[in-house]
């Protein structure tokens, strides 16, 4: 492990290959005996992890990292963490590279109709309450396995200049850092934050199916909220607001 930098808060660990940086970094706040601010990348993750028990692909020409946020434990509303980082992915990479993308809620974000990023946020309890969200960016990747061929994709797939590892790193902690601490907040219901959402929702407007409390539904996404909860109006009109899953 080497420091790269380190800046007014946060320094950042980056490893030429390691399983995951999510667990990695759950380790090192496990033996930290004080709140800790850190980055920690990895060329490539052998066994990066995706929602749900999923894996994550991480070969080489990704970018793959894990920021930590310690929190007090009294926020009332911490998955809106995971809409947070892609608004702070979205930014970074409109900034970075001209180019627009948007959040298939509630933790991939999409590049023309396909996957480009996905994200993981984890809670850590120990001295204390962290949150961890891990990042995972598709750069240079020319293909993907056949099962994920139609809905992965990468910069260089679509013909667009990845940004420098480093600068997106930055640039996206930056931007997260300033959302989570001093835009929006994980202690009450943010005014402000449902037009950012809805601006760069990919899923609103689409049919979706979801399944509740063991029962499938299918309706159309027609909000995202100031929780960061997604509505589904179903056919006869009711709606449905969900905070956590999966939709497809
Ligand atoms: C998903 O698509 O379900 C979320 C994928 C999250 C992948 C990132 S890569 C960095 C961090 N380390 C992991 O093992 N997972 C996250």
């Amino acid at each position: 492990m080497y420091t790269v930098f380190s800046d007014r808060k946060r320094s950042i660990i980056s490893v030429p290959v390691t399983d995951s940086t999510n667990t990695d970094i759950k380790n090192i706040i496990k033996e930290s005996k004080k709140p800790l601010f850190t980055v920690l990348t990895a060329d490539r993750q052998k066994n990066g992890r995706g929602r749900l028990g999923r894996s994550f692909l991480s070969p080489e020409g990704g970018l793959y990292f894990s920021v930590s946020f310690p929190l007090t434990g009294r926020e009332t509303n911490i998955p809106l963490l995971t809409l947070l980082a892609g608004l702070a992915v979205n930014e970074a990479i409109e900034e970075l590279t001209g180019v627009k993308t948007l959040i298939k809620w509630p933790n991939d974000i999409y590049l023309n109709n396909k996957k480009l990023c996905g994200i993981l946020t984890e809670l850590v309890t120990f001295r204390g309450l962290t949150a961890v969200v891990g990042i995972g960016i598709n750069l240079t990747a020319e293909d993907f396995p056949e099962e994920i061929r139609g809905i992965a994709t990468s910069f260089l797939r679509e013909g667009i200049t990845p940004p420098d590892k480093g600068e997106l790193i930055k640039k996206i902690t930056e931007i997260l850092d300033r959302l989570v601490y001093e835009e929006y907040s994980l202690y009450n219901v943010n005014k402000n934050i449902t037009e950012a959402l809805r601006e760069r929702s990919y899923s609103l407007g689409k049919t979706v199916s979801y399944t509740l409390a063991g029962e499938k539904i299918t309706g159309t996404v027609t909000d995202i909220r100031n929780t960061g909860a997604a509505v589904i109006t179903l056919p006869d009109g009711k709606e449905k607001e969900i905070f956590c899953g999966e939709i497809i």
